[in-house]
């Protein structure tokens, strides 16, 4: 660790900041689009601990506008790089990456992507074409640029978590990934960067979002079904008058209706203008 943070927003600056490394030591990024909160830094301390004192942990602060659609809200993403940076020092980051655009997409919009595949078509990706190409692309992009041999990311985004891990896996990216568990205000509430333009109000009516998860997995810890376990979140979502994108109850690989054991239950609202996702580890009885 170094004695202080380093900010740099070009890849010459960033490759100088990264050469004062130790050699041998690891290295690891956690990724991210600023607006930084607790969640993120928990990720950071994941991190440290994982690199030890004398390995190096770069952040990277890039709203990345290839992964928003048209119509979303890319021009009015919260950007607060200076208290980022205060958070960063604070948890004794290294290197803070806060590229333009033109740095990270210095011929424009890339010609050559990541095909995120099957799974990047259902839950988020059905609600946001492209989204995950997006995701994907400047991921891979991020981790030739820091050099990181481990990489951090949230559970709170399980779906992209889940798709990195199939990417790395399926181009044998060397990098290690770790999944790190959601972290949640004292309500219930799964920070986000988004909670940043929720009103008293929508605050209070998006707590049926992690009480609907709970509902869902208490359903499950009383040996409800499948079934069960939807209704008892849908039901929750539906009577606080939330508008429900999805609620949907998979494996821990989104990629097949759960069997018994673990399982994840993954929902998605609207709030006014916002989008709020969440989700839980559900553990489904054995049925006979
Ligand atoms: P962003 O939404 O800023 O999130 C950055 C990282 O922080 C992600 O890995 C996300 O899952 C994690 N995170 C956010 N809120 C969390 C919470 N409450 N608990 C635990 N982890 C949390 O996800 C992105 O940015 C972007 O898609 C990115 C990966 C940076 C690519 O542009």
């Amino acid at each position: 660790m170094s004695a202080e943070t380093r900010v740099v927003a070009s890849r010459s600056a960033l490759r100088a900041a990264c050469s004062a490394a130790s050699p041998g030591e690891r290295r690891a990024v956690v990724m991210t689009m600023g607006a930084l909160h607790e969640g993120h830094a928990r990720l950071m301390r994941e991190a440290r601990s994982r690199v030890g004192p004398a390995g190096h942990v770069t952040v990277t602060v890039f709203v990345n506008p290839t992964q928003f659609g048209v119509d979303e809200d890319l021009d009015r993403y919260p950007r607060t790089l200076e208290a980022d940076v205060d958070l960063c020092a604070r948890e004794g980051v290294d290197v803070v990456f806060a590229p333009g655009p033109e740095v990270v997409y210095r011929d424009g919009d890339p010609q050559v992507v990541v095909d995120p595949g099957p799974l990047g078509t259902v839950l988020e990706g059905a609600i946001r074409p492209g989204h995950f190409r997006g995701v994907l692309t400047v991921v891979l992009k991020l981790l030739h640029l820091t050099g990181a041999d481990l990489a951090l990311f949230g559970e709170k985004d399980f779906q992209q978590l889940v798709l990195l891990r199939r990417m790395v896996r399926d181009l044998d990216a060397p990098v290690e990934v770790v999944g790190v568990p959601v972290v949640r205000d004292a309500d219930g509430l799964a920070l986000s960067s988004r909670n940043f333009y929720l009103d008293a109000g929508e605050r209070a009516r998006a707590l049926a979002i992690p009480h609907a998860l709970d509902l869902g997995a208490a359903a499950a810890a009383e040996g409800g079904s499948a079934r069960d376990v939807v209704s008892a979140a849908q039901a929750h979502l539906d009577e606080a008058g939330l508008l429900v994108d999805y609620v949907a109850l998979t494996d821990p690989w989104l990629d097949a209706p759960p069997a018994s054991g673990e399982a994840r239950l993954l929902v998605a609202v609207r709030l006014g203008d916002l989008r709020l996702i969440d989700n839980v580890r559900v553990d489904l009885a054995e049925r006979a």
